[in-house]
């Protein structure tokens, strides 16, 4: 697979520029997608194609509407892509975040189909389809479409590009085949993704309920034995392929400010009390990351165990998210009451159990967070993977702090070491909370240990390394066929 074939498609894009008080800077997004893909794409370089979401992105790139990224360093070119205000709304904000998000996550808010959002969902799709055309140089190019933004896509480029590899990668949750049929547009879109070479999905349960989901609405052929899907004389391996993150390199590690300072500057910025414990949560603010669920238990935490009032601080980082959509304004405003509730209380003079940042983190501030925690708490209702609780033990060469992880986030399948939780259940949650608060510093590094070698070596590039090569594998056995 030669590095310049390489196209990657996705709806967030890497780095967006925005016009500042001062001029332009650059923005890294709050998307699990990027965070993982984007050190892949450093490494191979080729192009990646996305929608140009930033004030200031026209003023960034030249007449092809390409930028090299990143700034400064320009390992890739980002294309951009121009959505219509009446396209990002159906597209975007419509159907891949009113029909499809909750569709797929279990997180029991109803999806919307509108019929126009599906036109557009169509019409964006196939103009990304047909960027790819623009930009492939060969008639084999490899082409990564990322997430639920573009399920017609991977059909849409084989129709013109019969010879490309398409490698899809699917970051949220595949429900059961009775919930997947909720979907109106269900067959289309199951015969959009079928156009892939290869479909990946975070864990083998999302990879059955596909193969189910598929079984019961198109006429093809399951080889369950082989993991692949036969349709309209086309066969796509339908494979788990868990994404990760990139582990951090030494020389990064060491430049790092100390653990004891990162928990002095939090503690002097948010005004803690000195003596405390520190659980930190960093979400987008979505209603699938069980933000309300943890809050409940920091509040059943303090009323169980009164001897933590004044010492324990939960501070939530809730970066702000598809915020003109009515469902995720409500939960905000949800999320907030609930945390004033809470802060009243319990909070005295000196003391708010409860501090809720609804602003976006850049990822040092993020880090400074995970150094300074006590506890990171991940509390996902459903979620394909979760990277947040990989950043957490990625910032932790201290082998120190403990990690409480939903069971419904993806990652507790291979995390095991966390305190794994059901985030419906409140006592539970606040028992872990409680546990972890009072973990001896011999357990929590042994469990902590064994959490950062399996976060590095089950790193990102070994998720792309393992895709290529099956796709290598794949295109061999395409060519040796074709003789
Ligand atoms: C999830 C999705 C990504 C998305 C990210 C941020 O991780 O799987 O595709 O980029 O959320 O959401 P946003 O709508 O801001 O891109």
């Amino acid at each position: 697979l030669r590095g310049d074939q390489v196209i990657v498609v996705s709806n967030r894009e890497p780095y967006i520029h925005e016009q500042g008080p001062e001029g332009i800077v650059v923005r890294r997004p709050a998307s699990g997608l990027v965070t993982a893909v984007e050190p892949v794409m450093r490494a191979c370089s080729g192009t990646w194609i996305a929608h140009g979401s930033g004030s200031a992105d026209r003023e960034a790139v030249d007449r092809h509407d390409r930028v090299a990224v990143p700034p400064g360093v320009e390992d890739y070119q980002l294309r951009r892509i121009w959505l219509t205000p009446e396209e990002e709304q159906g597209y975007y904000y419509g159907f891949a975040n009113e029909g499809l998000w909750p569709l797929c996550h279990v997180a029991h808010v109803r999806p919307v189909f509108r019929e126009s959002d599906w036109e557009a969902y169509q019409r964006v799709n196939q103009r990304f389809a047909d960027a790819v055309v623009a930009e492939a140089r060969s008639e084999d190019p490899v082409v990564l479409v990322q997430d639920y933004h573009f399920a017609l896509l991977p059909a849409m480029i084989r129709a013109q590009l019969p010879q490309a590899t398409v490698l899809t990668f699917w970051h949220i949750p595949w429900p059961n085949p009775e919930s997947f049929g909720i979907c109106p547009w269900h067959k289309e879109i199951l015969q959009g993704l079928l156009g892939s070479t290869i479909l990946g999905f975070h864990t083998r349960f999302h990879c059955r309920n596909f193969m189910e989901t598929v079984d019961r609405s198109l006429e093809a052929r399951i080889e369950a034995e082989y993991s692949t899907i036969r349709f309209q004389d086309k066969e796509t391996l339908v494979e788990s392929y868990p994404i990760s993150i990139e582990w951090p390199e030494p020389a990064t590690v060491a430049a790092w400010p100390s653990v004891a300072q990162c928990r002095q500057q939090v503690i002097d910025r948010l005004g803690l009390p000195q003596d405390l414990c520190l659980a930190v949560g960093v979400d987008r603010f979505d209603y699938t990351k069980g933000i309300l669920e943890r809050l409940n238990a920091v509040e059943r935490l303090l009323e169980k165990a009164p001897e933590w009032i004044g010492r324990f601080v939960f501070v939530q980082v809730a970066a702000p998210t598809r915020a003109s959509l009515d469902e995720y304004r409500s939960f905000q405003e949800h999320v907030e009451r609930v945390a004033e509730r809470i802060n009243t209380r319990f909070g005295r003079p000196g003391y708010r159990p409860v501090h809720l940042l609804a602003q976006h983190h850049e990822p040092d501030a993020v880090n400074e967070l995970f150094r300074a925690a006590d506890i990171g708490v991940v509390t996902s209702l459903h979620d394909g993977m979760n990277l947040v609780c990989k950043e957490f033990v990625a910032a932790r060469d201290d082998q120190q702090g403990v990690l409480v992880l939903s069971r419904f986030a993806g990652a507790a399948r291979e995390m095991t070491e966390a305190l794994i939780v059901n985030p419906y259940h409140v006592e539970e949650t606040a028992d872990a909370l409680l546990r972890a608060a009072t973990m001896p510093p011999a357990e929590q590094r042994e469990r902590m240990v064994s959490l950062r070698s399996t976060v590095r070596e089950f790193n990102v590039f070994r998720w792309a390394a393992r895709m290529l090569a099956d796709a290598g594998r794949w295109r061999l056995r395409a060519r040796v066929e074709a003789r």
